[in-house]
């Protein structure tokens, strides 16, 4: 039988339902929320809202006062036990003089690590772990690949027809998907820390790569402030230095980082743009390396069939994500991905289909690799 009741569960939900709105802001820093519960009634509760300012239990004490006495806090990753940019949360919670704590999961952060739990058990506290951990993983799974593995979690977007072409054979591929799908690219977008393409694809469309409000789903603009949004990262290869200032990336002023396996200089592009050279040998898998080194949670991937195909080939990616349009573009257009080392059907890699929505006349697709 679970340690945990119903009551549990629902206070559990709540803080998940928390943790989810910081998800647009927080990075490098996880999204949690915090619920605090005296006499089966909420007294507080709160999120964490961006990286310096205050921990969802933080948010929670604050708002129950004198009321945390004698609660019960559901927070949904383990109290942090280090004095970062705030001191621990775990202290804050023994000093309120909260009598128990469950958290949804054990925070892999190494700071941390169970030593926030210890921290409240040392000083007399109940607590207990592990209450829709399922949840609580997918809402911070970029941190939480990060903490684990020091790179970042990376998703592939690609859009196509029915038959699993991107563009005409000329290179017009605007647009195979409807408005509705490029907004839930937005979306996207706005959520993770940062965004991967190649000079193929800025000097085929030239694209901004950036987050726009007025391209964002009408629903989510009630939830969420404009100045609220951040702009990602955008990391682009470019080992042929084609990259110029003049490109509309740079109209947006958010951090470009050029990837190479050689200096270039950089006299004439804003002082937002830096380089990062790295060998040639293994790139992808060192870039990864290196934007987990920068605290870069999560990687939205949009580029060309090329990159698309030597990610799948590197097993760098995390998370596939189509978008199929209800269009048929015929034999001669563009595939979806480039896979040269793939000769026999036994070998093609495998995806585990996690989500299937239906947005506009769209459908979008959300895979897994599957096995291996
Ligand atoms: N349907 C969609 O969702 C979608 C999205 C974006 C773009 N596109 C289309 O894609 C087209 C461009 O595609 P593309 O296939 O020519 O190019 P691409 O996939 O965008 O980029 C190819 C480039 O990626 C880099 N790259 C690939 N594999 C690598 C590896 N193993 N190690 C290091 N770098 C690697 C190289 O960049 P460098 O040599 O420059 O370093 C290579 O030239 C455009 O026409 C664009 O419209 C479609
Ligand atoms: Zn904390």
């Amino acid at each position: 039988m679970s340690e945990f009741s119903a009551q549990d569960r629902k206070f559990m939900q709540r803080a998940l339902d928390l943790a989810a709105k910081g998800q647009y802001t927080t990075t490098p820093n996880p999204s949690v929320g915090c619920v605090l519960v005296k006499n089966g009634k909420m007294v507080g509760e709160g999120f964490h809202f961006k990286a310096g300012q205050p921990h969802a239990e933080r948010v929670a004490l604050a708002q129950a006062g004198e009321n945390a006495k004698g609660a019960t806090a559901y927070v949904t990753l383990e109290p942090c036990s280090h004095y970062g940019r705030t001191p621990p949360c775990a202290l804050g919670l023994i000093e309120a003089g909260v009598i128990k704590v469950i958290a949804a999961m054990q925070d892999p952060n190494p700071q941390v690590a169970g030593k926030g739990l210890k921290m409240l058990s040392d000083a007399g506290i109940e607590s207990a772990v592990n209450l829709l951990n399922d949840r609580a993983e997918k809402i911070n799974k970029g941190f939480l690949k990060r903490m684990r593995q020091g790179m970042p979690f990376v998703q592939l977007k690609l859009a196509m027809s029915l038959d699993g072409r991107t563009a005409m054979a000329s290179g017009e591929s605007k647009w195979i998907t409807g408005p509705d799908a490029r907004s839930d690219v937005q979306k996207m977008r706005a959520k993770s820390s940062a965004l991967l393409s190649t000079s193929a694809t800025v000097l085929a469309d030239d694209p901004s790569l950036n987050v726009r409000w007025d391209e964002f789903p009408e629903n989510l603009k009630t939830e969420y402030k404009k100045e609220d949004l951040r702009q990602p990262v955008r990391v682009i290869l470019d080992s042929q230095h084609r990259i110029q200032p003049t490109h509309k990336l740079f109209l947006t002023h958010s951090p470009v980082w050029l990837v190479s396996n050689k200096s270039r200089d950089l006299t004439g592009f804003p002082d937002f743009c830096e380089q990062i050279i790295l060998p040639k040998e293994n790139l992808l898998k060192e870039l990864m390396r290196e934007l987990g080194k920068r605290q870069i949670n999560t990687i939205w991937v949009e580029t060309g069939a090329n990159l698309a195909g030597s990610l799948i080939d590197a097993k760098l990616v995390d998370e596939l994500i189509i978008y199929v349009a209800p269009k048929l573009l015929g034999d001669n257009a563009r595939g979806l991905c480039q896979l040269p080392n793939l000769t026999q059907l036994a070998d093609a890699p495998l995806w585990q289909l996690n989500e299937l929505e239906q947005i506009g006349d769209d459908i979008k697709l959300t895979y897994t690799p599957k096995g291996i």
